[in-house]
């Protein structure tokens, strides 16, 4: 089959090569003898994959190994009880090998993909959105009704937390950082747009009359220190990522003054070794796309032997919504 390997730590334009390897047998590291196989019709590429070009990602497979963390496709096999068959277009995380032709996943980790959505938007279902409702409501404890600051908010996660707390009932306020982003956040649903480079804290505490309940933030840096002060009483920061490339640090006393939180969200982690935690939110988010609520926003496509552009763009900040590999 083809695929594209991380073969050396040279970063994006140069540690990917093409290459013609045998296909996968149905077996996962999570899952060992056993695993869902799949037609691979688009793999979603994440920032993650951008990391591993460098060594950077905390999970680093020895080289060379084939990337990619999600796919949409066919299923050609599934273990016996795992309610998947042959033939069933889905939506699967395999943390690694998406960038194939063929992709293997554990049955815990595969979806049925709704009629409504196409494989390109299959592809971006599994890490966006199962992070965005575990940061949302099992880390978060959103509650109807609330209001929600998203950071990167047009990019993946945040996309898709846009879609995610509407559909949860909440209000939500975007933060990006220019003209073109501001249209993706908007047609993911924000109900207001507010800039990176604007005094985004204050006018997210006016526009949600006093301070918002919920920050979600896989940015980083040193918007984080605004982060906590946007908040009103028992909010909640929610850490998801690092894309501004600086870790902040919190000085504590910020959260004693104003009663608040920060929250980390590590959905890897956590959902790995928990296989009905993964059954139950792929069961909340497929609800969401059924009721309209989550429809994933597709930007840049590329054939899988230009895979290197895909995570430049991604690198580069460019990339808005999710990124995605036609296969076949
Ligand atoms: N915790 C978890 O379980 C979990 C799960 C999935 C992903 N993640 C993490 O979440 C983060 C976001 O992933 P994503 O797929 O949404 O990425 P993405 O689509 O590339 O979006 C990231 C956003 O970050 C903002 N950003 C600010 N400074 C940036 C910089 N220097 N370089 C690049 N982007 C910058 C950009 O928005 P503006 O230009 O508008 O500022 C961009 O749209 C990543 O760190 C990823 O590893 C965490």
């Amino acid at each position: 089959m083809r695929a594209v390997q991380i073969v050396d730590l040279t970063g994006p334009e140069s540690a990917l090569a093409q290459v013609d390897l045998p296909e996968p047998e149905p077996s996962h590291m999570l899952t060992p003898g056993s695993a869902v196989v799949i037609d691979v019709y688009a793999a979603g590429v994440s920032f993650p994959e951008v990391l591993q070009t460098r060594g950077e990602y905390q999970f680093k497979p020895p080289l060379p190994f084939v990337p990619g963390s999600e796919v949409a496709g066919v299923v050609r096999s599934a273990p016996d009880g795992s309610g998947l068959s042959e033939g069933d277009r889905v939506a699967a995380g395999c943390l690694l090998g998406a960038f194939a032709e063929v992709a293997v996943a554990p049955d815990f980790l595969t979806f049925p993909l709704s009629d409504k959505l196409d494989f390109a938007q299959g592809s971006g279902l599994v890490l966006n959105y199962h992070t965005a409702y575990f940061s949302l409501k099992q880390r978060g404890r959103l509650r109807e009704g609330e209001t929600v600051l998203v950071h990167g908010a047009a990019g993946g996660v945040g996309t898709a937390t846009i879609q995610v707390a509407k559909g949860l009932g909440a209000r939500t306020i975007a933060v990006v950082s220019n003209d073109e982003k501001e249209q993706v956040a908007r047609a993911a649903g924000a109900d207001e747009v507010v800039r990176s480079d604007d005094p985004w804290k204050d006018e997210a505490k006016e526009l949600s009359g006093g301070g918002v309940d919920v920050v979600i933030d896989p940015v980083g840096g040193d918007r984080f220190t605004d982060s906590l002060r946007s908040l009103g009483e028992g909010g909640r920061v929610v850490v998801v990522g690092f894309t501004g490339g600086s870790i902040p640090e919190v000085r504590v006393n910020r959260l004693l003054l104003n009663n608040t939180e920060v929250i980390g969200a590590g959905w890897g982690a956590y959902v790995m070794s928990k296989p009905d935690v993964n059954r139950e939110i792929g069961a909340e988010v497929n609800r969401l796309v059924d009721a309209g609520f989550v429809r994933p926003i597709v930007g840049a496509r590329f054939p899988l032997e230009r895979a290197s552009e895909a995570l430049e763009l991604i690198d580069g900040r460019g990339a808005t919504g999710k990124v995605v590999l036609d296969i076949r």
